[in-house]
């Protein structure tokens, strides 16, 4: 081994966690460096949908316990608009369900699974540039305790989120299609936000709950029978001083068309926008970026953390096939393998957010066209597995 480690990993999310998981019963070696605390990355509040891919993969490796146990297995959605309330049989149109527990739970099986293996996850240790990719002795540059450090390594995994430091190191793109340059980035942003809150309130339905009203959009998730997860439709420069809890909650029994759900102490607040990205090619050299990092896709479709686990899969065989016979012939391939799935998730998510979400600047007719697609998924079957097969997690290898 040359360096410190075999693979240097920046960020302990869903990505950098689960890699350093995979790639430890492959026994290789990985360090993964995260500029926040333990405690911080552990109660910081995501999404929690998992496709039936990611929870196979968390119970194959050793880490879906306490998920199988705690998660909540839904075998559909509900569609509520116009009055109306349509359920999609996920299970009956695909034969497959989904799984709800939360993106952190997730994170805290990780963590603790990587630490009784006796791994290396250091916390508070923030990277500052990913230096000589193009070579064969990368390393990652990162402060600790205020101190400056460089890990060498033999690769670089940066699964450093949406604003990491890991894609700055690709030279940028050139004009036009970025051949030569660095890789091209695609990205579109939406005229809204989601307010988002958790509280400690049963939730008013068994399954999730995806409304679209006059007034925006909404949604009902839960993470377990006494705590609910609650979305809302806000504008894009709203900011939570605008959204006192009563307007919150009254907001809320509208547009999802539930006058008798309960308030609750709210747990967890805050605003998101809404964005589409992809970094393409997703790799360079010796550095390879997975999960946020390399895109992001509006909540909509509930596809993040999926996308995480499975580009992380992909990495880890390419890894292991490297290390088992110095082919590089599956690392090259990463970002075209991994592209195929994530472009099928850009577009479920951009659909279901465009379908969903009042347009402010949108005109009558846009909100007539969209009632009638929605009616068209509930009385369709071909329109309705079009969402269900999806939202479940389309095998876009078939
Ligand atoms: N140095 C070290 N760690 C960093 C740095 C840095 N310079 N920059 C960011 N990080 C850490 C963040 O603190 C975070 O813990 O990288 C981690 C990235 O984790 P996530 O944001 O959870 O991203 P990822 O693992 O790709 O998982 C994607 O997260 O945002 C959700 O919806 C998204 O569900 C999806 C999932
Ligand atoms: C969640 O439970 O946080 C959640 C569920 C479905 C989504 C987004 C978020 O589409």
């Amino acid at each position: 081994m040359s360096g410190e480690t075999q693979v240097g990993i920046i960020g302990a999310g869903p990505a950098g966690l689960m890699l350093s998981h995979l790639l430890h019963r492959e026994g290789i070696a990985s360090i993964v460096l995260e500029r926040r605390s333990r405690d911080y990355v552990e109660r910081r509040v995501r999404a929690g949908v998992l496709e039936q891919a990611s929870t196979d993969l968390l119970a194959a490796t050793g880490v879906g316990e306490r998920m199988t146990r705690e998660g909540l297995v839904h075998d559909g959605i509900k569609l509520r608009f116009a009055g109306e309330e349509h359920r999609i049989d996920f299970r009956r149109l695909t034969g497959q369900g989904i799984t709800v527990y939360g993106q952190q739970e997730v994170v805290k099986d990780l963590i603790s699974q990587r630490l009784a293996d006796g791994g290396d996850v250091r916390f508070e240790a923030e990277a500052t540039a990913v230096e000589g990719i193009d070579d064969d002795h990368p390393s990652i540059a990162y402060r600790r305790d205020g101190e400056p450090a460089t890990l060498d390594c033999e690769f670089v995994a940066g699964c450093d989120g949406s604003h990491g430091v890991a894609r700055a190191s690709f030279p940028p793109p050139l004009a036009g299609e970025g051949q030569g340059g660095g890789p091209r980035v695609y990205e579109r942003s939406y005229p809204f936000s989601w307010l988002g809150i958790l509280a400690k309130t049963p939730p008013a339905s068994n399954e999730l709950i995806y409304a679209y009203h006059e007034r925006g959009f909404a949604l009902h998730s839960m993470r377990s029978p006494e705590i609910s997860r609650l979305y809302l439709q806000v504008a894009a420069d709203d900011t939570m001083d605008g959204w006192p809890e009563e307007r919150i909650w009254d907001e809320l029994r509208l547009r999802l068309a539930e006058p008798e759900l309960r308030a609750g102490e709210i747990i967890e607040d805050g605003i998101t926008p809404m964005r589409s990205e992809v970094i393409e090619p997703m790799q360079r050299g010796r550095l390879f970026l997975a999960g946020d990092a390399a895109h992001i896709v509006p909540a909509t479709g509930a596809k993040g953390m999926n996308l995480a686990l499975a580009d992380v899969k992909v990495l880890a065989e390419a890894l292991t096939a490297w290390y088992r016979s110095t082919s590089r012939d599956l690392l090259d391939g990463y970002s075209d393998r991994c592209l195929r799935r994530v472009w099928r998730a850009e577009q479920f998510s951009a659909w279901m957010t465009a379908l969903l979400h009042r347009d402010p600047a949108g005109d009558p007719f846009e909100h007539k066209l969209r009632l009638s697609y929605l009616r068209y998924i509930a009385t369709s079957t071909a329109a309705a597995t079009t969402l269900a097969e999806n939202y479940v997690g389309f095998d876009t290898a078939k």
